[in-house]
């Protein structure tokens, strides 16, 4: 089946779609993301997807490319149209089309929106999250305002890279302090001894990630203990369990950090129960 993608105000065939050359999202990586899953034909959590894009939009001056009733109907058409009912969707906000000057144009110019949605077999993710996935540690090259949901992704693909070609799937940041900032494409989580749960709390440095928003409302329906604060490698090393949370990866156990086991390199039984439940408390929007 052919994929259809809507660009600035049309539904197009993915493969013939185009933008200007001038867009500056293509020339100064100026623009703004989501990443949203799509299960049984809903939406994860699109109210706080589109909550977060509207913080990414706002915190670079960048306007609503159309208004949040049309967004939603943009959003449902791409997956009716893609037939998707598992997999995900993207959506890209840039500054818009004007000639290459770093200021932004002036006057203002119609920001430019492109919708994509994929299908993914989610048997793929049930297969990975039952081995556990490797990460490895590499340093966090970002600038200092990651949390905002910038296209400019550049140290996190080198990373990702890295991590792929050492037999990985997901890398560590280290900041300046040698503490585990987050994931390439993920938040970080561990679980210590005592079976606190563990993960960064949110600033600059790091995105305030959905599932990670969603992740901690389970975790305080359960009565389960969960701090909010930086952890090192070494912490990470000790780790009971540790894990992964993203749109495209839930919550993905990790069973190895730099080649060291951890859990035994099997799947912890409390990132495996988070997972199985993550879908029966996230909103379903269709
Ligand atoms: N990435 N941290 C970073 C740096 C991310 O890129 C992502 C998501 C997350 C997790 O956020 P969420 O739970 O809202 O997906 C944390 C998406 C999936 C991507 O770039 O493909």
């Amino acid at each position: 089946m052919s994929r259809i993608a809507y660009v600035n105000g049309a539904y197009v065939q993915s493969r013939e779609a185009v933008v200007p050359i001038e867009d500056r999202g293509y020339q100064f990586g100026d623009g703004v993301y989501e990443v949203c899953e799509v299960f049984r034909g809903a939406l994860i959590d699109e109210e706080r997807h589109l909550g977060r894009l509207n913080r990414s939009l706002a915190e670079l001056r960048i306007d609503a490319p159309v208004k949040p009733g049309a967004l939603k109907m943009i959003l449902r058409e791409i997956l009716a149209r893609n037939k998707v009912a598992n997999g995900y969707l993207y959506l890209q906000v840039t500054r818009g089309v004007a000639p290459r000057d770093h200021v932004f144009p002036q006057p203002s110019v119609r920001p430019s929106l492109v919708v994509t949605a994929r299908q993914i077999d989610p048997r793929k993710g049930e297969a990975a999250a039952s081995k556990g996935i490797a990460v490895i540690s590499t340093p966090d090259l970002r600038w200092k305002r990651v949390d905002i949901k910038s296209i400019a992704l550049l140290p996190n693909v080198l990373a990702r890279q890295e991590a792929k070609e050492q037999g990985a799937y997901e890398a560590w940041l280290i900041d300046a302090e040698g503490l585990v900032s987050e994931g390439a494409a993920s938040n970080a989580w561990i679980i210590d001894e005592s079976g606190t749960i563990i993960t960064r709390q949110v600033d600059h440095s790091i995105l305030r990630g959905i599932t990670r928003t969603t992740l901690i409302e389970i975790i305080a329906a359960h009565g389960l203990r969960l701090e909010e604060r930086k952890f090192g490698l070494d912490e990470a090393f000790r780790a009971r369990e540790a894990f992964i949370t993203g749109a495209t990866t839930l919550i993905m156990p990790v069973v190895a950090i730099d080649g060291h086991k951890i859990g035994g390199g099997v799947p912890g039984p409390v990132t495996l129960k988070l997972r199985h439940i993550f879908h029966d408390a996230a909103a379903r929007s269709t």
